[in-house]
């Protein structure tokens, strides 16, 4: 575990403010890795939310790295995974069969399906959902649903996984627009930045308002006063805890 804390003179300053000013104080980044997280494969999901290119995908690609004896399926929708442990299949068949075949033996896969039909994407749910003890890494998830558009195998394995031994990895761009039972089935959510108001406001019921430092400081509505994070920076939360952290990997 990594306590690597770097301390800014700025942080040591922000100690000193009127916090009625900065209404919640800045808090420090902390350097983690994924065992920092306690995350219980089998038992717990997590949400991995943020813009365009702010570092969901990279930190996806740390966990998979992780996640040692364990199963784990990645649906990769825009070819963003790469881990020299796991098997890569562009055919969702191909993937089943090798599972299938793995028995007992762990397994890790990386589905870079040339078929990205929705058809094939609750496949690959349904497939999961009926398999049970695994991990599913799913990027892009606003791809296939939102909150207007629920896709049942999705959702069954959001609602009904755990009991079936089933933990999924969700990844958005969108925050806002993904089913709201996906947030609040999250045991761990880490954010990146946001652009878009919309986003930070629906983040904020759930993770609280040290959200705001996420948006650039000109569109923010709550700390303002808080410094712009670091480029590939993360507020994670344990859903558990009262708190979170300003991490990055
Ligand atoms: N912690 C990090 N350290 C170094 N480089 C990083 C880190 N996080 C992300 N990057 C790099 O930044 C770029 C964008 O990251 P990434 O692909 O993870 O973004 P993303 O949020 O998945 O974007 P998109 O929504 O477009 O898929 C990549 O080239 C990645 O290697
Ligand atoms: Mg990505």
């Amino acid at each position: 575990m990594s306590d690597d804390i770097h301390e800014s003179e700025e942080a040591e300053e922000d100690s000193h403010q009127d916090e009625s000013q900065n209404e919640i104080p800045q808090q420090e980044l902390k350097e983690v890795d994924m065992h920092d997280f306690n995350f219980v494969a089998y038992n717990e999901d997590i949400a991995i939310l943020g813009s365009k290119g702010s570092g969901k995908s990279y930190l996806a690609n740390n966990l998979l790295q992780n996640l040692h004896g364990i199963n784990v399926y990645v649906w990769d929708f825009n070819h963003q995974f790469h881990d020299s442990r796991s098997i890569l299949f562009h055919d969702l068949d191909d993937m089943t069969k090798t599972i299938e075949e793995a028995g007992n033996h762990t397994i890790h896969c990386i589905l870079q399906d040339y078929n990205k039909e929705e058809q094939q994407f609750r496949k690959f749910c349904k497939f999961a959902f009926n398999r049970g003890n695994c991990v599913l890494i799913i990027d892009e998830v606003h791809t296939y649903c939102t909150k207007q558009k629920i896709i049942k195998e999705y959702n069954d394995l959001i609602l009904s996984g755990r009991p079936r031994g089933v933990s999924v990895i969700s990844i958005s761009s969108r925050p806002a627009s993904l089913p709201n039972n996906v947030l609040s089935n999250a045991s761990h959510v880490f954010s990146f930045k946001l652009n878009l108001e919309s986003d930070c406001e629906f983040l904020e019921s759930y993770m609280g308002s040290e959200v705001w430092q996420l948006m650039p400081v000109d569109k923010r509505k709550k700390m303002r006063d808080a410094q712009e994070l670091e480029k590939h920076s993360f507020y994670y939360r344990n859903m558990d805890e009262d708190s979170g952290v300003i991490g990055k990997i």
